[in-house]
């Protein structure tokens, strides 16, 4: 029998998604233009936390009315997301949203955000020199041993670096870690981020899966 030289058949298992959704300019552009009137507000009024180059506002935006209709795009995003993965018919809450305002030079380190299913975040301004999110492998057996490659690939690497821009909206999940980048734009670069975890949770979810009486 002759050994096959040929690249073994790929099979992918355990795949990780990052969902996107890019609004259309006729449905962002006055979106946006409302919510930066009322971020330009809540700097103003000095209601929230500056840290550097980030400004960070409170983390319980989706109360608030001006936010309404972002809100609601981001609920049926994530009933989508949840179609997708097969979720039963589940109740969701999101409990937490905050923005973002990194000005020239300032990044956001690596984290992820615990306690929660799904996160995302919302890009309002977001220029060249600040238009990517950059997602790490959640797989830490994968940094043990790293060889020389000639070239990364998908199957390599251990960073995915997203292309983004004013109207995309971003879904996955709160484990996967995330970092951006330094702006190296001249402008400030404006996202709206959030968690999205399952209502009644230990309710509904946390007894055993397994069918003992
Ligand atoms: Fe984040």
């Amino acid at each position: 029998m002759v050994a096959s030289t040929s690249t073994p058949d790929v099979i992918r298992i355990f795949p990780t998604f990052v969902w996107q959704r890019r609004l259309e300019p006729a449905c962002y552009e006055p979106l946006d233009r409302d919510l930066m009137a009322y971020v330009d507000d809540l700097i103003r009024s000095s209601d929230g936390a500056r840290s550097g180059a980030a400004w960070q506002s409170g983390h319980q935006q989706h109360g608030k009315p001006e936010l309404a209709a972002l809100i609601a795009l981001i609920e049926q995003a994530a009933r989508d997301v949840l179609i997708f993965l097969k979720v039963a018919d589940a109740p969701f809450r999101i409990t937490g949203c905050w923005i973002n305002v990194l000005a020239p030079g300032g990044s956001h380190a690596i984290h992820s955000h615990p306690n929660n299913f799904l996160s995302g975040v919302y890009y309002l301004r977001s220029q060249t020199g600040a238009d990517t999110i950059n997602f790490h492998d959640p797989r830490p057996q994968t940094a043990i041993i790293r060889p020389p490659v000639t070239e990364l690939t998908a199957y390599n690497t251990d960073q995915v670096v997203l292309p983004v821009g004013e109207g995309t909206l971003l879904i996955f999940p709160a484990w996967l870690p995330h970092s951006v980048s330094a702006n190296t734009s001249a402008q400030a670069r404006v996202s709206i981020s959030f968690n999205i975890m399952f209502a009644d949770y230990d309710e509904i979810m946390s007894p055993p899966l397994w069918g003992l009486p």
